[in-house]
């Protein structure tokens, strides 16, 4: 049994499980398919995210959570995963993963099929931040944009800005996000506990979170300009089926 902040994380036969949660719709692509079953070169987002996550060599056991209309094709994508439904919300889905590691890892990391191109380096770096006793750990970049705060309920095609946000203190959070087994459980007993990310869920617990360097190669996959950027970019590399 791990705890949060617990030494013994660092010894060197804790097991690392990732979970990837992809039972979302993806709507927001623009495919007929949920998304991480849309092509990327000749592989679904799927395949080349767990392909990514072998090649990382930090898992030992790869939980996929998919629709549950597509755990049958999922199984036959996927043979490295283990693959079970999700649920309603995200967070449903990522405690399904977590039932389904059982007692496998003493690390746990959730990904996001929706970050296919991850660089092993990124998993790395989350694992070593979480083995040298940190509960919970998210890959971050600096933020580039300027950032305007806007006033809520802002409506009819202008926005008022509030304020604009010292964006040297803002860190643009990608996944891996790390945990030892016992902070991310404690992240998700509150049932009720709904979040863009895990992360989240452990700082409302009080649980610390750090950050570390992540990548630009990372990227989320939300509309068709990211699919086309990611498709670029496997059609350019070496991750390319062909
Ligand atoms: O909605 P968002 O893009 O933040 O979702 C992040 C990830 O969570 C996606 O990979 C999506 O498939 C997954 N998800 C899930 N179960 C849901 C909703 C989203 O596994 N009910």
């Amino acid at each position: 049994m791990t705890a949060i902040g617990d030494p013994d994380i660092a010894r060197a036969g804790a097991t690392v499980g990732v979970i990837i949660p992809a039972a979302g719709s993806g709507t927001r692509l623009g495919e007929r398919v949920p998304k991480a079953f849309v092509d990327l070169h000749g592989r679904t987002i799927l395949e080349v995210c767990v392909a990514g996550v072998v090649d990382a060599a930090v898992a030992t056991t790869i939980v996929v959570v998919v629709p549950a209309d597509l755990v049958d094709r999922a199984r036959r994508l996927v043979p490295d995963a283990i693959v079970v439904a999700g649920g309603a919300h995200r967070s449903d889905s990522v405690r399904a993963g977590i039932d389904a590691v059982g007692s496998a890892a003493d690390i746990l990391l959730v990904h996001d099929a929706a970050r296919p191109l991850t660089p092993s380096a990124v998993f790395g770096r989350v694992v070593a931040a979480v083995r040298s006793g940190h509960p919970a750990v998210v890959p971050g970049l600096p933020v580039a944009d300027t950032l305007k705060q806007i006033e809520p309920g802002s409506a009819g095609g202008t926005e008022r800005v509030a304020a604009t946000v010292d964006r040297d203190l803002l860190r643009a959070v990608q996944t891996p996000q790390g945990f030892t087994r016992d902070a991310l459980l404690a992240a998700h007993a509150d049932t009720g506990g709904l979040a863009t990310d895990d992360a989240g869920l452990a700082e409302r617990c009080g649980i610390p979170v750090h950050v570390v360097a992540g990548d630009p190669l990372a990227l989320k996959i939300t509309t068709p300009w990211d699919l086309r950027i990611a498709r670029d970019i496997v059609a350019k590399s070496p991750l390319s089926a062909e």
